[in-house]
C-alpha cells in the first residue's frame, strides 16, 4: 500500500521518478506525488489528487527538476484523498521532506506535542508528523536525526528522506514496510518494489528493518540504528525489464492470464528434479508434525481452501487448518512445534500474514512459506520458503501468482503423501505426470478466449451472480466469486452446493447468474441437481466442467475444460474464471488494473 522510490544520479531525477511511480500504481492510486531538488536550492514540490496521470498533467503545467528526488503513489488511510494529504510532507521550514508507506501508530501523540511547540500542520495524514518530528530533531546531521525520530515512531514505514542543507544525499530506512536499494551505472535508487527499477537496474539490495541507507550519485552506504556500517549482499534480480511492462496487451491482467501456462511450466519445474523448491522441500522432516495450519488473506487463503483438500485427500494427514491470517493472529492458536505453519502470499509483505507468521515463531512452530517476491519480509523471516515463479504480477486481481501457489501446494503435498508412505512410488509418478500435464491444459483454455468474451459481454447486467461448487469446486468458487467482485464490481458469493437449501436459494430470482463448477465426477450428479433448483427459481446457469459427460441443454451455457485430475481441476478451473471475470469487468469499461478502494500490496491492517 502506497508507493515510495527515489533517485539521486546524473540524469534528470522527475522522468525516472515519474516513470517508476507507473510501475508503483498497482500499491495505491487515489493521489500521487514528487520532490525533486532543484537549482534553486529548495525543493520543488508537485502534489496531486487522482491518477498518476493526473500529476503528470500537473507537471506539464508546473515543470519541475533536479537530480535527486522522491516519489509516491497514495492509497489513503489517514486523511482523505487530496492534493494537500499527498505525500511527499515537508516541514514548516521547507527543509526536509518525506514520502512514507506504512501507519504510524502513535502519531497522535507526536502531532500534539510538536503543535504544543508551534508546528503547524498541514494535513491530516499521520505521515506529516515524520517530516515535521525530523525538522524539530534536526541539528545539522541528517543520519543522526532519521535515526532519532525512527526511535519515536511506532507503527511501520518505508521512508525516502531529503534534506536541503544536504543536496546530494537520499536516505532510506523501512520497519515492517519493503524498500529495496537499486544501483544503476548512472544513479541510485530507493523502491518499495523491484518493477519500479528495472528499466534501469536489476542489482538491488534489501533493506532489513531499522537498516538505513545513505545514497549518494555513485555510492550507497548502510548503517544500522547504532549509526554503525554494515554491508550487505548485492543480489541480482532474474525478472525481465519486459516482464513489468504491458507487452500490447490493454491490461496487465489479461497478461497476466495468458502467462498461466509458463508460470506454471516454470514453477512446477523449481519443485522436480533438482530445482531450487524442490531442495527446500526435502529438507522438510515431515514425520515431525502432527498438525498444519494454513494461513493468508484473500486469493492466497483461497489458494489454502485448495490445499486443504488436496493434503487431506492425498496424506490423510488428520489435522489440516485454513484460517485467514487476520483471524488466526488474534486467536492464540493452539500450535506448537510440532505444528507446520503454510503462509501463503504472491507480494510477502501482507501486514497480516506477516503478523501471523510471527506469532507462529513465537509459539515455535515451523513456518513454511509459499512467496512471490524475492527479498520479501515473509520470504526472508519464514524457516522454509517456497518461490513461485509468476515474474512481477502488476494488475492488483491476482492470477498468475495463484496459479503459481496452487502448483506448489499440489507438489508440496505429494512431497508429504511420498514422506509419509501414503503414497507409493508409482502413484507419485502418476500425480506428477497429471501435474506436468497442467499448462498444456492451461493452454487449451487460454484458446476458448473469443467464447468466454462472447459470453461474458451478456452478464454485465446482473445485480447478483452465484458461484457454487461441491469440494474442492467449493474452493474454486471461493476464488472466482472474489474475481468477479473485485474488478466488476458485481455483488456475488460463493457456496458450497449442499448449502443452497440452507438459506441462500432464497436470493435467487429471474436474472440472477449461477456461476456452477464442476470437475469432481462422483458430485456431477449432486450438482447439476442444485443447477436444476436454481432454474426453476429462474436463474441463468454457466457450468464450467471437465466432467460433464456431454454438453447439457439449452438452458445451460458452458465452459468445456480438458478432462483433468479432480485434485488439481482448480488450476483449470480458475483460469476459465479469471477469463470470464477480465471480460464482465471489461465489457463495463472500468479500469481493471486497478479497482477502486483496492491496492495490491496489503502493508497495513
Ligand atoms: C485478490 C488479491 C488479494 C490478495 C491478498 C493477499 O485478487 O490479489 O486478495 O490475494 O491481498 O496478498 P498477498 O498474496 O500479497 O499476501
Amino acid at each position: 500500500m502506497c508507493g515510495i522510490i527515489g533517485y539521486v544520479g546524473s540524469k534528470d531525477a522527475v522522468p525516472i521518478i515519474v516513470n517508476g511511480l507507473r510501475k508503483l500504481e498497482y500499491r495505491g492510486y487515489d493521489s500521487a506525488g514528487i520532490a525533486a531538488f532543484g537549482k534553486s536550492g529548495f525543493f520543488d514540490v508537485v502534489k496531486q489528487k487522482g491518477r498518476l496521470a493526473a500529476l503528470e498533467a500537473r507537471l506539464t503545467d508546473y515543470p519541475v527538476e533536479g537530480f535527486m528526488g522522491i516519489g509516491h503513489t497514495r492509497w489513503a488511510t489517514h486523511g482523505e484523498p487530496s492534493d494537500v494529504n499527498s505525500h511527499p510532507h515537508l516541514g514548516n521550514q521547507g527543509k526536509i521532506a518525506v514520502v512514507h508507506n506504512g501507519i504510524i501508530e502513535n502519531y497522535k501523540q507526536l502531532k500534539e506535542r510538536l503543535e504544543r511547540k508551534n508546528v503547524y500542520f498541514s494535513s491530516q495524514t499521520d505521515s506529516e508528523v515524520i517530516a515535521q518530528l525530523a525538522e524539530y530533531y534536526y541539528n545539522g546531521d541528517l543520519m543522526e536525526t532519521v535515526i532519532k525520530v525512527a526511535n519515536r515512531l511506532e507503527g511501520s514505514y518505508a521512508l525516502g528522506i531529503m534534506c536541503v542543507d544536504a543536496p546530494d544525499i537520499l536516505i532510506a530506512i523501512k520497519k515492517d514496510n519493503p524498500l529495496i536499494i537499486g544501483i544503476s551505472e548512472h544513479g541510485q535508487f530507493i523502491a518499495s518494489d523491484v518493477p519500479a527499477v528495472l528499466e534501469h537496474t536489476n542489482k538491488v539490495y534489501y533493506l532489513n528493518d531499522k537498516e538505513i541507507a545513505v545514497l549518494k550519485k555513485d555510492s550507497v552506504q548502510f548503517f544500522n540504528i547504532d549509526k554503525e556500517m554494515i554491508k550487505k549482499p548485492l543480489e541480482t534480480v532474474t525478472w525481465s525489464p519486459d516482464s513489468a511492462e504491458k507487452c500490447g496487451y490493454p491490461h496487465f491482467m489479461l497478461k497476466e492470464i495468458m502467462e498461466q501456462p509458463k508460470v506454471l511450466r516454470d514453477t512446477i519445474n523449481s519443485a522436480i528434479g533438482n530445482g531450487k523448491n524442490k531442495n527446500v522441500m526435502n529438507k522438510l522432516d515431515c514425520s515431525k508434525f502432527n498438525k498444519i495450519v494454513i494461513t493468508a488473506c484473500g486469493s492466497a487463503y483461497n489458494s489454502g481452501v485448495v490445499a486443504k483438500y488436496v493434503f487431506e485427500r492425498l496424506c490423510r494427514f488428520p489435522s489440516i487448518e485454513v484460517e485467514l491470517a487476520s483471524e488466526f493472529r488474534y486467536k492464540d492458536a493452539v500450535i506448537d512445534e510440532r505444528t507446520l505453519v503454510v503462509l501463503i502470499s504472491q507480494s510477502g509483505e501482507t501486514a497480516d500474514t506477516i503478523a501471523a507468521m510471527r506469532e507462529s515463531k513465537s509459539k515455535g512452530a515451523v513456518t513454511l512459506s509459499i512467496v512471490n517476491v524475492v527479498g520479501s519480509t515473509v520470504s526472508k523471516e519464514s524457516d522454509f520458503c517456497l518461490f513461485t515463479a509468476a515474474g512481477p504480477e502488476i494488475a492488483v486481481a491476482t492470477t498468475k501468482a495463484f496459479s503459481a501457489q496452487l502448483a506448489l501446494l499440489y507438489l508440496l503435498a505429494i512431497q508429504f503423501a511420498v514422506k509419509l508412505g501414503k503414497l507409493t512410488q508409482e502413484s507419485e509418478q502418476e500425480l506428477l505426470k497429471e501435474i506436468t500435464a497442467l499448462p498444456g491444459k492451461a493452454d487449451k483454455i487460454l484458446e476458448q478466449i473469443d467464447d468466454i468474451q462472447k459470453y461474458a459481454s451478456t452478464c454485465v447486467g446482473y445485480k447478483s451472480i452465484f458461484f457454487i461448487g461441491r469440494n474442492i469446486d467449493y474452493a474454486t468458487a471461493l476464488e472466482g466469486s472474489l474475481k468477479l467482485k473485485e474488478i466488476s464490481y458485481i455483488h456475488s458469493e460463493a457456496y458450497a452446493g449442499g448449502e443452497l437449501k440452507h438459506g441462500t436459494i432464497s436470493l435467487i430470482e429471474e436474472d440472477t447468474l449461477v456461476v456452477a463448477i464442476s470437475n469432481c465426477e462422483r458430485l456431477y450428479g449432486k450438482i447439476m441437481n442444485n443447477v436444476e433448483q436454481v432454474i426453476s427459481r429462474g436463474a441463468k446457469v454457466l457450468l464450467i466442467s471437465g466432467s460433464a459427460e456431454k454438453t447439457p441443454d439449452e438452458r445451460i451455457s458452458m465452459i468445456r475444460l480438458p478432462a483433468v485430475f479432480e485434485l488439481f481441476a482448480p488450476s483449470l478451473s480458475v483460469i476459465a474464471l479469471q477469463l470470464f471475470s477480465y471480460y464482465v469487468a471489461a465489457n463495463k469499461g472500468l479500469d481493471i488494473d486497478k479497482p477502486r478502494n483496492l491496492a495490491k500490496s496489503v502493508t497495513v491492517e
